[in-house]
């Protein structure tokens, strides 16, 4: 028995369908249709400038689609407003971290938990369903003590565990991390590589840009390499980083 185009896209967290980012005269992303499974690991590789983050952008509206469209959940969409993405059941982290650096940690949750609303964030009292999620998250990537710091306070890589506690809070189906271990101390890329594999236990699909081949074979279930904005490869990710058109490109660089 055929399942029904209905059915198989159910299969997909995400589609892309001749999506297309042009600076000036640079295809940053060019024409690349892709389906991304659903629930696990994806990660996305390619050399620097292949168009990783670019694609990131304009999956969670960061960046206007040129030409194309994205498939979310069976709705087609050619336009994606950055704040309108949870509604689309997808958020996503910076390869340069962005925070509220002249807030407590304590209010860069809470105006996460209150939908971006920062006077209801600041308004919010103790006690309520967000403070408690805001203090399961600090205590989950180990900033519960440093609630009261201002994020500007904060290291590099406690600064990225912030923003990633930040994502979590948002509770969507689809997270999209922008190169989530780079420049991270052993222990705290522990606590992030953690994070993921929860997050993929709960059911979620999550997808991110890493460099190092070590993490992206450890985590990742399925794998697309970039190269010049178009797909040089997909798969099983022990078995595409095999491949010699991706070893070569690699070595390229
Ligand atoms: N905002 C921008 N303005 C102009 N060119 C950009 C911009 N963002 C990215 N690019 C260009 O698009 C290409 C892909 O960049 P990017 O997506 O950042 O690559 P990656 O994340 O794979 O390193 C590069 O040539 C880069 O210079
Ligand atoms: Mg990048």
């Amino acid at each position: 028995m055929s399942s029904s185009a209905a059915e198989r896209g159910q299969e997909y967290a995400l589609e892309t369908k001749g999506l297309l980012k042009q600076f000036a005269s640079v295809k940053a992303i060019n024409h690349l249709t892709i389906a991304v499974p659903r629930g696990g690991i994806t990660s996305i590789v390619g050399p620097n400038g292949s168009g990783k983050s670019t694609l990131i952008n304009m999956l969670s509206g960061t960046l206007p689609i040129d030409e194309g469209m994205v498939v979310l959940d069976g709705t087609a969409l050619r336009v994606i407003k950055p704040y309108d993405s949870p509604s689309h059941g997808v958020t996503r982290t910076f390869q340069e971290v962005r925070l509220f650096d002249q807030m407590s940690l304590w209010d860069n949750m809470l105006v996460v938990l209150t939908k971006r609303n920062v006077l209801g964030a600041l308004l919010e009292r103790a006690g309520t369903a967000h403070s408690s999620r805001a203090q399961e998250l600090l205590e989950m990537v180990g900033l519960w003590d440093k609630r009261a710091a201002f994020a500007e306070e904060l290291s590099y890589g406690q600064r990225k565990l912030l923003e990633i506690a930040r994502a979590l809070a948002m509770d969507v189906k689809l997270y999209l991390f922008d190169e989530p271990f780079a420049g991270l101390f052993p222990a705290v890329l522990e606590k992030v590589k953690v994070l993921l594999q929860d997050l993929k236990k709960e059911g979620k699909t999550i997808i991110f840009i890493e460099h190092n081949m070590d993490l992206i074979r450890e985590l990742s279930d399925y794998i697309f390499v970039l190269d010049s904005g178009e797909l040089l490869a997909e798969g099983e990710v022990h078995e595409v980083l095999a491949r010699p058109e991706v070893i070569e490109a690699y070595l390229g660089t």
